[in-house]
């Protein structure tokens, strides 16, 4: 069976926007039970202004309390301070943010695009001499809440530029569910050729229900790692209408009815989003959980 990886981007993505404050034990213990539910990869922590994103303080006591062996952690990192303090609580994967729009930028982490531009790729350089993976966000890739529609060939060029400047991946991000499969077959198209698919991945929110059709069409193209959110939490709290990522739950019961293999034991990713469930205080879930809560019954019923 063909292998697909899924980056569980819940404890940043997701806890970054919830109106929920999770703690930093709390956090490191829904990572330690993705993990052991078989994912992969968790984007951890953000290292970011406390002031400007509270419910991501305590992002080293988070990877303190993590064991690095047990699977791919990555931090998100919008700075040089970032990386500073990621370097000191010992992460091995950092992911920088560059937004394709001038005004995203600014609304997120108050640089314009060509400072972004940069300080990402000098960050991304500073790593490659450190020996840290360095991966690079392409954000607002499929439509900007600011500036609208963003060509594609301006997607290309800062795709680039990352590579260029030594991301190991660039992760093409639909930050506001703007995207419909026929832009992303016509994107990754493009990327695919002249980057190769096993160095891009895709990250999907779901604000307009398109996120699993999104994320088979990248399949369809040849991507072969996502990001997804537990339970579907996710927002970026500078992105107007940036609803939930696409739930790591809808991805992995795609993923698995399509035959691909993911290393996920599903039963034990629905028993995480349980968990999510208590620890937010509000009801979460893709679109599919219902049915699969359903269905594990019923298997569970017939023995
Ligand atoms: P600024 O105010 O311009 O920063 O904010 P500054 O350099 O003037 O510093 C202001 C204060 O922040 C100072 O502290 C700094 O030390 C501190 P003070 O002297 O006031 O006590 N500071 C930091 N503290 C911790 N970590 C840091 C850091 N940098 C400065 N790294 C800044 C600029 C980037 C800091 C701020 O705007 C920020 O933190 N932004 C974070 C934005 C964010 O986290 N957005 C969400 C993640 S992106 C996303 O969700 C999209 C994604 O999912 C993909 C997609 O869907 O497209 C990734
Ligand atoms: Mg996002």
């Amino acid at each position: 069976m063909e292998r697909v990886i899924v980056n569980d981007v819940g404890p940043r993505d997701g806890l970054q926007n919830d109106p929920a404050t999770v703690s930093p034990a709390d956090r490191a213990g829904l990572i330690r039970d993705l993990v052991a539910a078989g994912v992969p990869a968790v984007e951890a922590v953000s290292f970011v202004s406390p002031k400007a994103v509270p419910k991501m303080a305590g992002a080293a006591e988070v990877i303190a309390a993590l064991d690095l062996d047990a699977a791919d952690f990555s931090a998100l990192i919008p700075n040089r301070k970032g990386y500073e303090l990621a370097r000191e609580a010992g992460v091995r994967s950092v992911a920088v943010v560059l937004s394709a729009t001038d005004t995203m930028n600014r609304k997120n982490i108050n640089m314009d695009l060509d400072t972004t531009v940069r300080v990402c790729s000098e960050i991304l350089e500073q790593a490659s001499r450190d020996g840290v993976n360095g991966r690079a966000y392409v954000s607002v890739a499929l439509g900007c809440p600011y500036e609208g529609d963003v060509p594609e060939d301006r997607i290309r060029d800062l795709t680039r530029t990352m590579f260029d400047a030594g991301a190991t991946e660039v992760i093409v991000a639909d930050t506001i569910g703007a995207g419909n499969p026929a832009q992303v077959k016509s994107l990754f198209s493009r990327l695919v050729p002249d980057f190769g698919a096993d160095r891009l991945s895709a990250h999907f929110h779901d604000t307009r229900a398109l996120a699993l059709a999104n994320a088979w069409q990248a399949l369809e193209c040849g991507i072969r790692k996502f990001d997804a959110s537990i339970g579907g939490l996710g927002g970026c709290p500078f992105a107007p209408g940036a609803a939930g990522n696409l739930a790591t739950e809808d991805l992995v019961s795609l993923l698995h009815q399509a035959g691909f293999d993911t290393g996920i034991d599903l039963d034990a990713l629905l028993a995480v989003v349980d968990r999510v469930r208590e620890l937010v205080g509000h009801p979460v879930g893709g679109r599919a959980l219902a049915w699969l809560h359903n269905h594990r019954a019923a298997a569970a019923a017939a023995g």
